[in-house]
């Protein structure tokens, strides 16, 4: 086993410019990889190991693990491993990640790892007495409730039970009972579905009812993670834009997604780009993430993007006179007293796990796991609500300036150069030049690629 690299810095300049293998490498001296772990980045899930995940195997489908570097998360530096298919991803969040930096990386915060199953009680002759009788026995209920001794070992449980009123559905008046339970570092679907079976009888008793659906919620919004940055306006200064400039459109850009639900759907689906795909990597339900994430994104009865971007405006220090102290995104006059910056933050339900699922079972998982250095469920939330505010700042930060589309084409010209046969060196070379002609379209990459000699391009 590699002894773990006292320097650890996740800010990795030119990480993307090296090898695979030198990039394996590194990654492997960070997180004191095996060489078992080591090797287990390149063959992944076994045909054996695939065939006892879920029925029916026929084989394996593999996604490209790439990580992202640069992240500072409460003064703690992190590699991130990200599972994703669509290019520029992983390059965008590393980038934002660098640009967090410069106003010290990401404060996170996080609720309680608290679950939620529901009951559903139909034909219930009196729902506010059988409210009252199911409330007079909450003890015991939560009691029946604690059948996971593995969580309960750890300090978690069944933490309270309410009861929910639906006077009018589609189908009739029911009564539902909600049963929150603190999973701890599992996700906790079956736990809390067990859960939930388990006190289901007794319910039927107690509200005269009977019982239909017993299932978790996956709009888990008491477990929520958050993250927070405020990064200096300098940080955004490009060749035509000065930061202060870009910092204002960012906010504009947010409030677009705020006000309009048509926005808002691609806001946060960029956000949940990198928050699925570490997700992913780390064996996790990402379906139950979005399920959450949009669901608690329409909370007030309207679909709204899940982050807050606002330009802030700080005292300059060593300024002698007039105070000038706000924090507000109100612009406070005179300008050139201040100097800019841009607050964000993120805050969603984020359901994950470290233990039980896939988390375990997928050898992939184990490693990517031991590469963030993650300690607690918790923790790997926090480290995906960072993930996802850099994910968000990233698209925003490119469309507020060069529009997305720059970013992406000389990414997709390297898929068209690929795709057209070209190898090693070769495949930077004609997309550099497939992009300097304006023609990505893989008819013109096979021309390049029949021509052969790519000594010209140095
Ligand atoms: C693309 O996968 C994600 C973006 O559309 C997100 C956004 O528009 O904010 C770039």
């Amino acid at each position: 086993m590699r002894e773990q690299n006292p320097v650890r810095s996740s800010r990795l300049s030119g990480f993307y410019q090296k090898s695979v293998e030198e990039r394996v490498a590194l990654v492997a001296d960070w997180a004191a990889l095996s060489a078992a772990e080591e090797a287990m980045l390149a063959t992944g899930l076994s045909l054996g190991q695939a065939d006892k995940m879920i029925e029916n195997v026929i084989g394996r489908y593999s996604l490209p693990l790439g990580i992202g570097v640069n992240f500072l998360i409460n003064e703690r530096d992190y590699l991130i491993p990200m599972v994703v298919e669509e290019p520029s991803v992983v390059a965008a969040v590393s980038f934002a990640a660098r640009l967090a930096r410069t106003g010290g990386g990401f404060r996170t915060g996080s609720t309680e790892p608290v679950m939620m199953a529901q009951v559903q009680l139909l034909d219930v002759p009196d729902p506010a007495t059988a409210e009252k009788a199911i409330l007079a026995e909450k003890a015991t209920l939560l009691k029946h409730a604690d059948t996971s001794p593995s969580i309960t070992a750890r300090g978690g449980g069944p933490v309270d039970l309410q009861v929910r009123h639906l006077p009018q559905t589609p189908t009739g008046p029911m009564l539902i009972v909600h049963l929150l339970f603190d999973t701890r570092d599992a996700m906790g679907a079956n736990a809390i579905n067990t859960a939930a079976e388990t006190i289901a009888p007794t319910l039927e008793r107690l509200s005269g009812g009977r019982t239909l659906l017993r299932i978790l919620s996956n709009l888990t919004d008491q477990r929520r993670a958050w993250a927070e940055v405020t990064i200096p306006a300098a940080s955004f200064d490009t060749e035509t834009l000065s930061g202060g400039e870009v910092i204002q459109n960012i906010a504009h850009a947010n409030a677009f997604a705020v006000a309009d639900p048509y926005r808002a759907a691609t806001h946060n689906k960029g956000i949940l780009n990198g928050i699925d795909a570490v997700a992913l990597a780390t064996g996790n339900d990402w379906r139950a993430i979005e399920a959450g994430a949009h669901a608690y994104a329409a909370r007030d009865g309207q679909y709204r993007a899940l982050t807050e971007w606002n330009v802030m405006h700080d005292k300059v220090t060593g300024w002698q006179g007039d105070t000038v102290t706000s924090t507000s995104s109100v612009t406070v006059s005179p300008p050139h007293l201040v100097t800019p910056s841009l607050y964000g933050r993120l805050e969603l339900p984020l359901a994950v796990g470290i233990v039980g699922g896939a988390t375990r079972t997928h050898p992939v998982a184990q490693v990517a796991l031991k590469i963030l250095g993650i300690e607690s469920a918790r923790e790997l939330s926090e480290v995906m609500a960072a993930v996802g505010l850099a994910q968000n700042l990233a698209a925003l930060r490119a469309l507020v300036t060069d529009g997305i589309q720059r970013g992406h084409m000389a990414l997709h010209a390297r898929q068209m150069a690929v795709a057209a046969g070209a190898e090693g060196a070769a495949v930077d070379r004609i997309a550099a030049q497939l992009v300097q002609e304006g023609q990505i379209r893989v008819e013109r990459a096979k021309e390049l690629v029949g021509i052969g000699d790519w000594s010209f391009a140095d």
